[in-house]
């Protein structure tokens, strides 16, 4: 796939002039649209944005100041470079008051050309860098680098890597911990627009007042606190990806909005009636059931095909257990500050295969990080791993370990509590209190069961 080319929109009344000047950036792989003057290059500038325009001063009708105008009003990353006529030189230096970045004085050079639209797209990147290294997403760093070999994995690893490189919209669908940003990050840096900007938003940490702006942006003044023109996500991410978290907590009054623009790419910041235009890809993810939120009148439905043309269900680390051992080897090499690495013994791995994992393959990640800070030596033991004890997934591994009795069984409920009881009591080294607390009664009734089940030590 080649690189997303950066998009230059030249401007110039004279069309022999243009002519030379296109074929000049086409040699250099810039994508090229051309506009005879003033008017001609607002209308493209209402249908996509440009990364930079090469602006003549001198134009009838509408002149090079206004589309300026225009320009700088809407969007505020797109850099304007003005070309003047030597008598114009202090119109373009007003120019560059009001926002141009530069100016060329004709006759330029080649070299001379290329060199600002150089300096221009550079800062432009840096722009959008400094931006960009504020979102959430950049903050976590998260390597791409996913790591599981089972079959379950393995196929959604597979269509990740299919759909990355395209422009589909994507929803990754999983429970809590199993890795959607992950995937998000993946697919954002195996595509073509991995050098542009990936902007997240987690939808259910903003208030539902501020999503609007927080994605469209806002005008001055568009509310009490809008003290400055602020840019929206989608317009941050132009050309890049946007990354829709919790995406099933969008309100109902917002889903329009955002549906609107998965149709068109079309927004307005809050404040404002202009539309305007950013190409970006849509990633979300949820850990609900999207079609169960439809059914339930939350989600609408319209929208649900929107953001769902390719959907990524992520297993639960419950349902690839065989992933447990390579992700622990890989969280003691990445997450654990070591200068050899610490190794886990035999039991502590098999206590981790019985666990349920409710927390997935983040409470793993926390498990082991914890573990090897416990860990006295270079090996982490079954004491080092605080699972929390009593959980359902705790007490269904604890009951295999002590007669292989499985929950859901054909067992009665005094089997159950038998093995129950004696696998608690086992975990917390026979402190009868601890082991009454766990199991929500009395310490008399404890002694009653104890008695009862004919439960020792050994
Ligand atoms: N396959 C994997 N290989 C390596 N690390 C992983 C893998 N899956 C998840 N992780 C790690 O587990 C942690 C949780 O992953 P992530 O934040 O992507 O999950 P999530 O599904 O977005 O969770 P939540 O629903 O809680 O937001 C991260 O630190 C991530 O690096
Ligand atoms: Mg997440």
């Amino acid at each position: 796939m080649p690189k997303q080319p950066i998009s230059i929109l030249a401007v110039d009344d004279e069309e022999s002039f243009l002519n030379v000047l296109r074929s000049v950036l086409e040699e250099e792989e810039y994508f090229v649209q051309t506009a005879t003057d003033g008017i001609a290059a607002i209308n493209v500038l209402q249908t996509v944005p440009f990364d930079l325009i090469l602006l003549d001063v001198k134009m009838p009708r509408v002149d090079g100041i206004e589309v300026l105008r225009f320009v700088r009003e809407r969007y505020l990353d797109t850099q304007v470079v003005m070309l003047t006529g030597v008598s114009d030189v202090k119109i373009a230096v007003e120019c560059m008051q009001l926002g141009a970045y530069d100016y060329l004085a004709k006759p330029y050079s080649r070299s001379e050309l290329l060199a600002v639209i150089d300096r221009a797209l550079e800062r432009k990147r840096l722009l959008i860098q400094n931006k960009a290294l504020r979102s959430e997403l950049a903050r976590h760093a998260l390597s791409p680098f996913m790591i599981g070999q089972s079959r379950q994995f393995v196929e959604v690893l597979s269509l990740a890597s299919r759909v990355a490189p395209t422009d589909t919209t994507v929803l990754i669908q999983g429970a809590s911990g199993t890795g959607k940003e992950l995937v998000a990050n993946f697919l954002h840096s195996n595509s073509a627009r991995k050098e542009q900007p990936l902007m997240a938003l987690n939808c259910a940490s903003i208030p539902e007042t501020l999503i609007e702006s927080e994605l469209f942006g806002h005008e001055k003044g568009a509310f009490t606190d809008a003290t400055s023109t602020k840019q929206g996500l989608v317009e941050i991410a132009n050309g890049g990806t946007l990354f829709l978290d919790e995406v099933a907590e969008i309100s109902m009054m917002m889903q329009p909005k955002l549906l609107r623009f998965l149709q068109t790419g079309e927004y307005r910041r809050v404040g404002s009636n202009k539309n305007l235009k950013s190409d970006v890809r849509i990633i979300s993810a949820t850990n609900k059931d999207l079609r169960r939120e439809v059914a339930a009148g939350r989600f609408r439905e319209d929208l649900l095909y929107r953001l769902n043309v390719i959907t990524l269900q992520l297993p639960t680390l419950r349902e690839r257990k065989e992933d447990i051992p390579l992700l622990v080897e890989h969280f003691l090499k990445t997450r654990v500050r070591a200068k050899e690495p610490k190794r886990i013994d035999a039991r502590a791995l098999e206590l981790l295969m019985k666990y349920d994992w409710p927390g997935n393959v983040r409470e793993l990640e926390n498990v082991i990080e914890r573990a090897a800070i416990l860990s006295r030596d270079d090996f982490i033991r079954v004491d080092d791993l605080a699972l929390p004890i009593g959980t359902r997934s705790m007490v269904d591994s604890l009951a295999q370990e002590s007669g292989g009795v499985r929950l859901g069984g054909a067992f009665s409920v005094s089997e159950i509590e038998k093995v129950h009881i004696d696998g608690v009591l086992k975990s917390v080294n026979w402190s009868k209190n601890i082991a009454a607390k766990i199991l929500g009664i009395s310490l008399k009734t404890l002694y009653t069961k104890i008695q009862q089940y004919n439960l020792t030590r050994e």
